[in-house]
């Protein structure tokens, strides 16, 4: 695809993003799930993620959009374009947090999507396609794994029956959580399928390089690729008082000698630091001060932005573990990956270029943090925008941005939404 003219349309529509308006929504948005530490816990399929989907209908009914749902609990605001048949250019990101996660990780891209679309409307613009701005379902994967479970199913890349029997920590299935959600907005439409013609997702850097160069505008080339792994390490339960060393099969030790071996082998394959390697979760059975643990579970989440690195270094993450099993049986399962992703040259272009014509400063960037627009962009062709964040933190209550990057952003958005739909 060549890249779209950014023409007097696609800056008036950015001309009428409204700084305090984006902001207020985005404060509103985060009274779902809010801690006391000014973050969110807004896991995928809860309440609270339910209220913040009936506030977005809330939204779309005042500002006269279409809501449309999917089986995997999608949310899609529609604005109709001038040829109803034409494939639409959507927009979006998804409002599931980490447990203790930021206002704006996710947030930001849906409540950008829907100040897009408000502006374009009080520009007077009907476009050629229709804009769909969609909230994706369990971007965060952290309630119920794999992530970006809407946007893969929505791509083809995962399969709805194989996701509704998952169930989280509490045995709760994702059918089951789905429901509560469903019945927040009851009575909503279902998508009829239809392919998109683009996808242009805004997000919050998640890391320090926009913030330490004084730059507003990230234009995003690709994402690096993530796999994510389960380690199963069985020991046997015994006696903390009576149990001798050479009778203990203790999976606590074993699984805490893998943790810093997989540390240390990674390090050493990874002199530049580009690869990330994190265990962000542990179990211990049955967690009991006075009983040697019987099964230890822990997940792995390995990043890197080259196909043929993650293939070599995951490959390694089973024979490391065995080497420090002493006699505890060991499974090590892939439960997801996503390939590095390379955007499509004429999105990246035309938001690039939209930074120039608003002349926002800019620089291109690749994501380190993974987004629904991985799995978009197998479908069509696919860009992002990213705005600084404060120090680069995310994932973390403190997340913070600035109204007037956020609104940069939105206005970037809102000028390639108009660029790429006149098309
Ligand atoms: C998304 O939140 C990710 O884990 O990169
Ligand atoms: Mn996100
Ligand atoms: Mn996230």
């Amino acid at each position: 695809m060549t890249p779209p003219t950014l023409d007097d349309d696609a800056l008036a529509a950015a001309g009428r993003v409204d700084r305090d308006r984006l902001w207020q929504r985005l404060m509103e948005i985060a009274r779902f799930g809010a801690t006391g530490r000014g973050g969110v816990n807004r896991q995928a399929f809860s309440a609270e993620d339910a209220a913040a989907r009936r506030q977005m209908a809330d939204w779309a009914a005042s500002l006269g959009l279409h809501c449309l749902t999917d089986r995997i609990g999608n949310l899609y605001l529609r604005r109709p374009g001038r040829d109803p048949e034409a494939a639409p250019v959507m927009t979006g990101s998804h409002l599931d947090s980490q447990p203790t996660g930021g206002k704006f990780d996710g947030a930001y891209g849906v409540i950008a999507g829907l100040e897009a679309l408000q502006a374009i409307a009080q520009a007077g613009l009907e476009t050629a396609r229709p804009i769909e701005l969609v909230a994706w379902s369990n971007e965060e994967g952290s309630r119920f794994q794999p992530g970006c479970m809407g946007s893969g199913v929505f791509a083809g890349e995962m399969a709805l029956a194989d996701l509704l029997p998952l169930v989280d920590a509490e045995g709760i299935s994702v059918e089951a959580a789905l429901a509560g959600l469903f019945e927040a907005t009851p009575g909503l439409p279902a998508r009829p399928a239809a392919a998109p013609a683009a996808y242009i997702e805004a997000h919050i850097e998640q890391g320090p390089i926009l913030e330490r160069e004084g730059r507003t505008i990230g234009v995003v080339g690709g994402v690096q690729g993530m796999r994510w792994l389960t380690v199963e390490v069985t020991g046997e339960a015994a006696h903390a008082g009576t149990t001798p060393r050479a009778a203990r099969r203790d999976a606590l030790k074993a699984a805490t000698r893998m943790v810093v071996a997989l540390e240390a082998a990674f390090a050493e394959a990874d002199p530049e630091d580009i690869l990330r390697f994190t265990v962000g979760r542990f179990e211990v059975e049955p967690n009991s001060p006075n009983t040697v643990p019987a099964r230890v579970f822990f997940t792995i989440d390995f990043r890197h932005p080259e196909a043929a690195a993650i293939e070599d270094l995951c490959g390694r993450i089973e024979g490391i573990c065995r080497a420090q099993a002493q006699g505890c049986p060991v499974t090590v399962t892939t439960i997801s990956g996503l390939p590095p992703c390379v955007f499509d040259p004429a999105v990246v272009a035309t938001v690039r270029g939209a930074a120039e014509r608003l002349a926002l400063s800019h620089r291109d960037i690749m994501s380190g943090a993974g987004h629904d627009a991985m799995n978009l962009a197998r479908l069509c062709p696919t860009g992002m925008i990213f705005v600084p964040c404060e120090a680069g933190v995310s994932h973390n209550e403190a997340e913070n941005a600035t109204p007037d990057d956020l609104a940069a952003g939105t206005r970037v958005l809102a000028a390639s939404l108009v660029a790429l739909a006149n098309r």
